[in-house]
């Protein structure tokens, strides 16, 4: 077992990289195009057309794509936007760099995303309220069907936090062509990755014209455009305060590359997931990710509840503390056998930041909380060999023994 564990060492995710992307990715320096340019323009062409989108716009990663998007929609100082208390910081901060404030939602914990039936309440007592930024989490979508009727009703703007839902589904909609914008991550520990790396996907030609402003520097006319045209000379009007968000071109190689790849990166998780569902479904102490019908779920992640076989439908925060001490004791077995995992993401309402600077207590959204202290991200990728599959079941099994 000694000589075992050392020759395993399984990481939480592995990025697909091959000779294509070493290839492309020279491209732009020998032609000395590296700034936003030809590959970018075919990465979101590529990548409107797989999620439907009418316009897809390239940025340096999913927090700067959540930002443009507020900021193209016309939320700002005075302005209230909802946020699931559990999900990447960067949801929040993204609007806090706005001068909005971020008024945090419970999750729900079979799905880990917003519990939308909480959304109506939080709106109808607070006009300041003027968008929903749902968070398709792991791969899931949010109940977005229901969130667009709520927002259509009080006439909000709705930005979706896809950061983790390249390649997830409802029916046939992709992941983030529901809300009036919907934003994408490519940093490694995503589906496809392109190093850092965001996207920005909308069906309308307004919020379009203003994201591609707003990431270059406020610029009316790109460089690429300014380069093909003559008269490229003369630097355009500035029309707007904008950032500089761009993606580089060698991204945007590396971005074509991977939506290339598409079928299978997805395929290959998709399988090992599907393993998993099975291989795990007999163990109490573990809950494995739901997936309501009608739902693909990308599996940007494979995120269980660890419940240590105890009923947690009605969850007091001493008996998430007291499960808590015992996923850390699992996660550290595993990690003694180079298996790594990883809590599903963390509740931002317990983070220093937003703590102090809202008196939170824990408790506050228990959900999230739960979701924080009990959540484990189990490694998952493309082409995970059989002899890894079966050394991470045994070894969950040996652990939970
Ligand atoms: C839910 C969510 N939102 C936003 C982000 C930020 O993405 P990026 O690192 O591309 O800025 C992440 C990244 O982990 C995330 O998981």
């Amino acid at each position: 077992m000694e000589l075992e564990a050392k020759e395993m060492n399984i990481p939480i995710t592995k990025t697909i990289f091959g000779k294509e992307e070493a290839e492309a990715i020279v491209k732009p320096l020998e032609t000395g195009w590296v700034v936003q340019g030809p590959n970018v323009a075919k990465f979101q062409e590529i990548f409107a057309n797989f999620t439907g989108a009418k316009h897809a716009h390239a940025t340096t990663s999913c927090t700067t794509a959540l930002h443009l998007g507020l900021e193209a929609m016309g939320i700002g100082r005075g302005d209230k936007v909802i946020v699931p208390s559990f999900t990447y910081i960067a949801s929040a901060n993204a609007v806090e760099y706005t001068g909005a404030e971020v008024v945090f939602c419970d999750i729900d914990l079979r799905t880990f995303n917003i519990d939308e039936t909480k959304l109506e309440e939080i709106i109808k007592n607070d006009s300041s309220i003027k968008a929903i930024m749902p968070v398709n989490l792991f791969g899931l979508c949010a109940n977005m069907p229901y969130i667009m009727e709520l927002a259509e009703k009080y006439n909000l703007k709705v930005i979706e936090d896809s950061a983790c839902g390249f390649d997830g589904w409802i029916g046939n909609r992709h992941s983030g062509t529901f809300g009036d914008v919907g934003c994408f991550s490519f940093h490694p520990r995503k589906s496809i990755c392109t190093g850092e790396g965001g996207m920005l996907i909308t069906n309308s030609d307004e919020i379009a014209n203003r994201v591609s402003q707003l990431k270059d520097h406020g610029a009316s006319k790109s460089d690429l455009q300014r380069h093909k045209e003559r008269g490229g000379s003369l630097l355009p009007d500035f029309t707007m305060r904008g950032y500089n968000y761009r993606m580089t071109d060698m991204q945007g190689a590396l971005g074509v590359c991977q939506m290339e790849k598409k079928e299978y990166i997805m395929s290959g998780r998709r399988e090992v997931a599907s393993r998993y569902d099975t291989a795990l479904k007999d163990i109490s102490q573990l809950i494995t990710p739901f997936t309501p019908k009608n739902y693909k779920h990308g599996y940007q992640s494979y995120v269980c509840i660890f419940t240590d076989g105890e009923d947690i439908s009605n969850l007091t925060k001493e008996q998430i503390d007291r499960i808590n001490i015992k996923r850390n004791i699992f996660m550290e077995k595993l990690e003694e056998k180079n298996i790594a995992t990883r809590q599903g993401t963390h509740a931002v309402h317990t983070l220093r930041y937003y703590k102090d600077k809202n008196l939170f207590n824990d408790e506050d959204f228990l959900n999230s909380y739960a979701g924080d202290r009990l959540s484990i991200a189990l490694p998952l990728y493309a082409g995970m060999s059989d002899e890894e599959f079966e050394y991470i079941i045994s070894n969950i099994k040996e652990a939970l023994a």
